[in-house]
């Protein structure tokens, strides 16, 4: 099963209500909020009050990317909010397994975040206690940046490694995912693709999320991957 994730961030902030419906009725399998704090990354987002928001115009899962130092802070106010999926950066906290354990304690599915540079070695002791994985292909912070070819083989190093270890762990891409790249990341290993600019800025919003199903399904189908 591959999944695909639009990113609201490229969406037009005073519509947001809109784009999480249109996003819903095109087939997207969950809705993706970044949250950034101006500290652990330069700029500045969104908050619980608006994932409260967008939690009564959709029934998928709102999947929250917790861009923040301090993370941890962050985890009630956004479970107490109605997100169902909370990633957490590996680079912004000192006590990643207890973090972990606090969003699965609040029933929801933990995620942990690593940005491009960093080893997917670091999750060695932590395999056994998350729900999905976030390779960012672009530095946090901004939507509408260019993937970074690179990170193609860091997608396939922790696909083959997470069947090494019998680890049923689903991946997610996020940055730079466009339509004309989506099969070759997918291809590569990714389970879940996030897409904010290619869906948010095209002309056609529910156009693209369509077509990124098409594609995700027929590489879905495919015995080889
Ligand atoms: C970037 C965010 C992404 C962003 C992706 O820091 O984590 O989720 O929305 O945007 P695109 O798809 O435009 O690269
Ligand atoms: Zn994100």
């Amino acid at each position: 099963m591959k999944l695909i994730a639009p990113s609201i961030l490229s969406a037009d902030f005073s519509r947001i209500g809109e784009a999480v419906e249109l996003a819903d009725r095109a087939g997207a399998d969950l809705i993706h909020i970044d949250v950034m704090d101006g500290h652990f990354v330069p700029n500045l987002t969104l908050g619980p009050a608006l994932v409260a928001s967008i939690r009564k115009r959709t029934r998928l899962p709102i999947d929250v990317h917790l861009m923040v130092e301090n993370p941890r802070a962050f985890v009630a106010p956004f479970h107490e909010a109605g997100a169902d999926w909370i990633s957490l950066h590996v680079e912004a906290t000192a006590h990643l397994h207890k973090d972990v354990t606090m969003i699965r304690e609040f029933g929801r599915k933990a995620g942990v975040a690593l940005n491009p540079a960093t080893p997917i070695q670091t999750l060695r002791e932590i395999l056994g206690e998350v729900d999905y994985i976030l390779l960012m292909s672009v530095n946090p912070g901004w939507g509408g940046q260019s993937f970074i070819p690179s990170c193609l083989d860091k997608i396939r190093n922790l696909k083959a490694w997470l069947l090494k270890e019998k680890a049923d762990i689903p991946i997610q891409v996020d940055g730079g995912i466009k339509l004309d790249n989506l099969e070759d990341i997918l291809r590569a290993g990714m389970d879940i693709a996030v897409a904010g600019s290619a869906v948010f800025a095209a002309p056609d919003p529910a156009g693209v999320i369509r077509e990124m199903k098409r594609i995700a399904a027929r590489v879905a189908e495919r015995k080889d991957i």
